[in-house]
């Protein structure tokens, strides 16, 4: 396989002296347990780490480097003496808990949709748009993981040529919808298999052998709120309030990954030479520049890249480009996004 220009926008090791204190929010869910995990993997001085779940899961211990933590339940919790707390549960449960962590004086990388477009709240994909975080904000809001693998891209490519128009067609993976909806696929899998009865509990179609075109609820628009996502929030992390972005999700039965099948036209006049070398620049990008070589979801799943593939000139547009992007949903799509922006908080703030 032929790629070129992997490189990470993390602290590596680090110059940070101070010891850090930690909660988890939706530590037992599938991000949750991500960022558990890449945070135990980290450089990060963490000296107590807490996890907040629901009441089901009070009580589980887990281990974290040299510690065991038992999870409390997140509706009783305080918060008092964490630094941060990292969020992975709905919108609704982010709007109850997140205000009472700020006002404990923690700061809150929450990965739930219910801050990401307030004008107070900083959406940060690292690559593209860190500065935008100051001291100030106590909440921070980590875009919906069919975003965070986009923008990086629109961004390269806006650099380049400025971004005329863009259309998305997203093929998403299960786990984007939780834990439920991966035992779902498997579950619906083998009874279609076995030509046994199966109820459904979480997608509104069959996903065994099927495509849903409609992620999350759909809105007065005709689009559904996953489209809504990518339009609104891509918009806002790119600084470009009236680009013209169009969006079509859609949930196949793959475990894990998400993929996007992105179409860009650009103002300027730009080779394609041009493209690859501004993608080859993307922290964290890893690209098939070959029109051969493409890379999948299962390729990227338990990885924490964005990999693009397939790119090459949309013949029928004056300056328009055809891209295929992917990455793991769970990983650079919710838990180590936030773990990036932790890394940097730590460096920056702490
Ligand atoms: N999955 C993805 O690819 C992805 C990507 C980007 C953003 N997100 C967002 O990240 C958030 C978490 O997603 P997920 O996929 O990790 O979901 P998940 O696997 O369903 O996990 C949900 C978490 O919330 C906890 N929870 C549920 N009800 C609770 C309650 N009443 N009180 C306290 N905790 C409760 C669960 O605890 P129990 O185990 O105790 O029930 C679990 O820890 C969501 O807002 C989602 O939209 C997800």
């Amino acid at each position: 396989m032929n790629y070129t220009g992997l490189r990470f926008e993390r602290c590596g090791e680090t110059t940070m002296t101070d010891a850090i204190r930690v909660g988890i929010a939706g530590a037992t869910g599938l991000v949750g347990e991500e960022m558990a995990s890449l945070l135990e993997s980290s450089s990060l001085p963490v000296s107590e780490l807490r996890l907040f779940a629901s009441a089901d899961s009070a009580g589980e211990r887990y281990a974290f480097r040299d510690l065991e933590v038992e999870v409390e339940e997140l509706g009783t919790a305080l918060f008092d003496g964490l630094d941060y707390i990292l969020g992975a549960t709905s919108a609704d449960l982010a709007e109850s808990y997140v205000p009472r962590a700020t006002a404990t004086g923690c700061r809150v990388i929450d990965n739930s949709s219910r801050f990401r477009m307030d004008d107070t709240v900083p959406l940060i994909v690292p690559e593209v748009n860190f500065a935008a975080v100051t001291d100030a904000h106590r909440i921070i809001a980590n875009p919906n993981c069919s975003t965070i693998q986009l923008v990086p891209v629109l961004n390269a490519l806006h650099e380049i040529g400025g971004l005329a128009r863009v259309v998305v067609s997203s093929y998403q993976a299960v786990s984007g919808a939780g834990r439920d909806a991966l035992d779902e696929l498997f579950e619906e899998t083998r009874a279609l298999m076995n030509q046994t009865e199966y109820q459904r509990d979480v997608f509104p179609a069959r996903i065994a052998f099927n495509c849903i075109p409609a992620i999350d609820t759909f809105l007065e628009n005709g689009y559904t709120k996953e489209e809504m996502k990518i339009i609104n929030e891509s918009r806002k992390i790119l600084g470009i309030p009236d680009l013209k972005i169009t969006a079509t999700c859609v949930r196949v039965p793959v475990f894990h990954g998400h993929a996007e099948s992105v179409n860009v036209s650009l103002e300027k006049e730009t080779s394609l030479p041009a493209v690859l070398e501004a993608l080859t620049n993307v922290p964290g990008l890893l690209l098939f520049p070959e029109s051969s070589a493409y890379p999948m979801q299962c390729d990227v799943a338990g990885q924490d890249h964005i990999a693009v593939g397939r790119v090459r000139r949309d013949e029928s547009l004056p300056c328009g480009y055809n891209l295929w992007v992917v990455a793991d949903n769970v990983r650079k799509g919710a838990a180590l996004n936030a773990i990036q922006i932790l890394e940097q908080l730590v460096r920056v703030v702490h």
